[in-house]
């Protein structure tokens, strides 16, 4: 009780000084600007126009996702058939749902109405995240940055981060720093849904890591530098920042993220003694997390299996550590994702299988809760977030696979090959929401084979 008074008859003065200089130096913090329905389609300029003298930039844009933020199978099916009918049966939902385009189709955001028109239609919200969003960005409106927090102007001035360049006759060229920061991104790659819960961070998980101390943005692993002539005007340059934004998407880019060991306690076993193979995940390829952005969407699991000299294949379950929440990483036989049966107007709606995958394998992920403490992969209605098992940037995590060798197990070489898979989205929601398969298909991380012999 005294200490609390001691504190509160210091914070009053401390306040009313404070209060004082900021008036005197002026040091308000800035107003943020609210973009929504701020201006009209007609303001800006379609990505067509640039390909006119952009493009080589331009078709690596459009094979990237952030060309079809807004139009891919997945955006428009969880945007159009979960976000806009959950909203209208919880108006307090209908901000937060009109704000999926605040980064999804920036130009349709910024233009109303809501929702957009859907892709079939046409209309520039199509557009996504065009170049004509991105260079027209002066800066972030808030620190962190996060929720499509840019601030942009339209107008014949684009944005960019070249000191020295070629006049262009088709705009003015503004050189700012910003662009080389991660707080560009962050923008939009960082979110904080309705219930102030982080639902996307993969600027800050940067920050937090090893890349930041040692200036390795995000351009220099999704725009990598090379030799290229970005303007038919213009120069060739050595280091033109190639516009390919692989990620996830990208099987290539996924592909050796993480790379595998395996290896066995004891070379030689006989049928009814134990071995213990160890599997050590190191993250050697990400600047963020493993898996990063969607996180309520993604999964990789880590599965053993040991295959005996007759060809006989025996899964082996990963070692419980222990932790608090361990049973949202080992897959198994539960029912999820309940709260989609408000925006399905499915009453009975009873779930749907969790993980989609064979049990007992080790899942990185981070589950997401709704506010009734059931896993969801709505991230505007996440109440909680479960434990993070996902690979940090250059962290490496070891897994034990404990196998009591069977009776009837043949003797002779036993192969033991771990695999690391991912997937974008969880096999059971994508096949109930009819999603395409790509989205669902399993993408091949690495793998890695030791051998123990049976004896008879
Ligand atoms: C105006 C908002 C916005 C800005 C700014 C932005 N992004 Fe994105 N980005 C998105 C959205 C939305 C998606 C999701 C696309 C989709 O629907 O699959 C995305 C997806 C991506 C992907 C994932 C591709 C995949 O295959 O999964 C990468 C990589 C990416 N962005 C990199 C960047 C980088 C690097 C920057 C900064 C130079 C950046 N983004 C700035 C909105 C933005
Ligand atoms: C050291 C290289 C590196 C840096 C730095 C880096 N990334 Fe990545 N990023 C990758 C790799 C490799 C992948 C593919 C594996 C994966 O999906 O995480 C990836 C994937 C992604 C994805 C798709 C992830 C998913 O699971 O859907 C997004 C989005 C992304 N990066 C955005 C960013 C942003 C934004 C930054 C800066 C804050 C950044 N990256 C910094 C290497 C990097
Ligand atoms: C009539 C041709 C033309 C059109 C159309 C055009 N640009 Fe350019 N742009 C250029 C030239 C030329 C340069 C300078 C190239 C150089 O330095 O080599 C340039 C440079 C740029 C730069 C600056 C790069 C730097 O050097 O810092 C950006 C950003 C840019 N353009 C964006 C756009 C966008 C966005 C659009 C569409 C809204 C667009 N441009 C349309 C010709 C054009
Ligand atoms: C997600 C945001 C984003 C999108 C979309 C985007 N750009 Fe860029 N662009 C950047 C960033 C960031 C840089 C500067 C990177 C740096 O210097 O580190 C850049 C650089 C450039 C440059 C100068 C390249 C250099 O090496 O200096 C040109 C020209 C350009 N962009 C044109 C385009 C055109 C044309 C499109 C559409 C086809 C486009 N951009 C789409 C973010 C974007
Ligand atoms: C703060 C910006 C932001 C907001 C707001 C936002 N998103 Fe996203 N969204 C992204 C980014 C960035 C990605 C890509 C992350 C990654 O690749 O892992 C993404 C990915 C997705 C994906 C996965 C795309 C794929 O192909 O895997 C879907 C679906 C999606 N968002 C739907 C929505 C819906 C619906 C809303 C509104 C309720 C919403 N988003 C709000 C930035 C945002």
């Amino acid at each position: 009780m005294k200490k609390q008074l001691i504190f509160i008859l210091l914070l009053v003065p401390g306040i009313i000084v404070l209060v004082a200089m900021c008036s005197l130096s002026g040091a308000r913090p800035e107003e943020q600007v609210d973009l929504k329905a701020k201006y009209a389609f007609k303001d800006f300029e379609s990505a067509k126009k640039c390909r006119t003298c952009h493009p080589g930039f331009y078709e690596q844009w459009t094979q990237s996702m952030m060309s079809q933020a807004y139009t891919h199978h997945w955006d428009e099916i969880e945007y159009f058939d979960l976000a806009v009918p959950h909203a209208k049966a919880k108006p307090e939902l209908a901000d937060p749902v009109d704000g999926c385009n605040g980064c999804h189709a920036p130009l349709a955001f910024m233009s109303g109405p809501f929702p957009p028109p859907r892709p079939s239609e046409k209309s520039m919200a199509n557009e996504s995240v065009s170049c004509e969003v991105c260079h027209l960005v002066q800066k972030a409106q808030t620190d962190p940055p996060y929720n499509f927090s840019y601030y942009i102007q339209p107008g014949m001035t684009k944005y960019s981060s070249r000191k020295e360049h070629v006049e262009s006759p088709a705009h003015k060229i503004q050189t700012t720093d910003f662009f080389r920061t991660t707080e560009f991104c962050g923008n939009c790659h960082n979110e904080k849904n309705p219930f102030g819960i982080w639902v996307k961070s993969t600027q800050l998980e940067w920050k937090e890591g090893p890349y930041a101390d040692e200036g390795v943005r995000c351009q220099d692993c999704h725009m990598p530098r090379g030799g290229y002539q970005y303007a038919l005007m213009g120069k060739a340059y050595k280091d033109a920042r190639l516009h390919l934004f692989h990620g996830a998407h990208d099987p290539g880019k996924v592909r050796g993220t993480i790379e595998l060991r395996i290896q066995p306690d004891i070379r030689e076993a006989e049928p009814g003694e134990t071995v213990v193979f160890t599997v050590a995940l190191f993250n050697q390829k990400t600047g963020h997390k493993f898996p990063t952005g969607s996180v309520e969407d993604r999964i990789a699991w880590l599965q053993v299996e040991a295959t005996d000299s007759k060809g006989k294949v025996w899964h082996i379950n990963v070692d419980k550590k222990g932790f608090e929440g361990e049973e949202y990483t080992i897959s198994g036989d539960y029912l999820a994702y309940q709260d989609m049966a408000v925006p399905l107007g499915q009453p009975d709606f009873k779930g749907l299988q969790r993980d989609g995958i064979p049990s007992g394998n080790r899942i990185f992920r981070m589950p997401y809760f709704d506010p009734e403490g059931r896993m969801t992969i709505m991230q505007w209605n996440t109440a909680k977030l479960g434990v993070d098992y996902r690979i940090g940037p250059r962290e490496t995590i070891v897994e034990n696979f404990t196998f009591r060798l069977p009776f009837d197990i043949a003797p002779g070489e036993l192969k033991v090959r771990a695999v690391l898979n991912y997937q974008l989205l969880v096999k059971p929601v994508a096949d109930y929401l009819k999603v395409p398969a790509d989205e669902s298909e399993i993408k091949f991380v690495n793998d890695h084979s030791t051998s123990i012999k049976v004896l008879p």
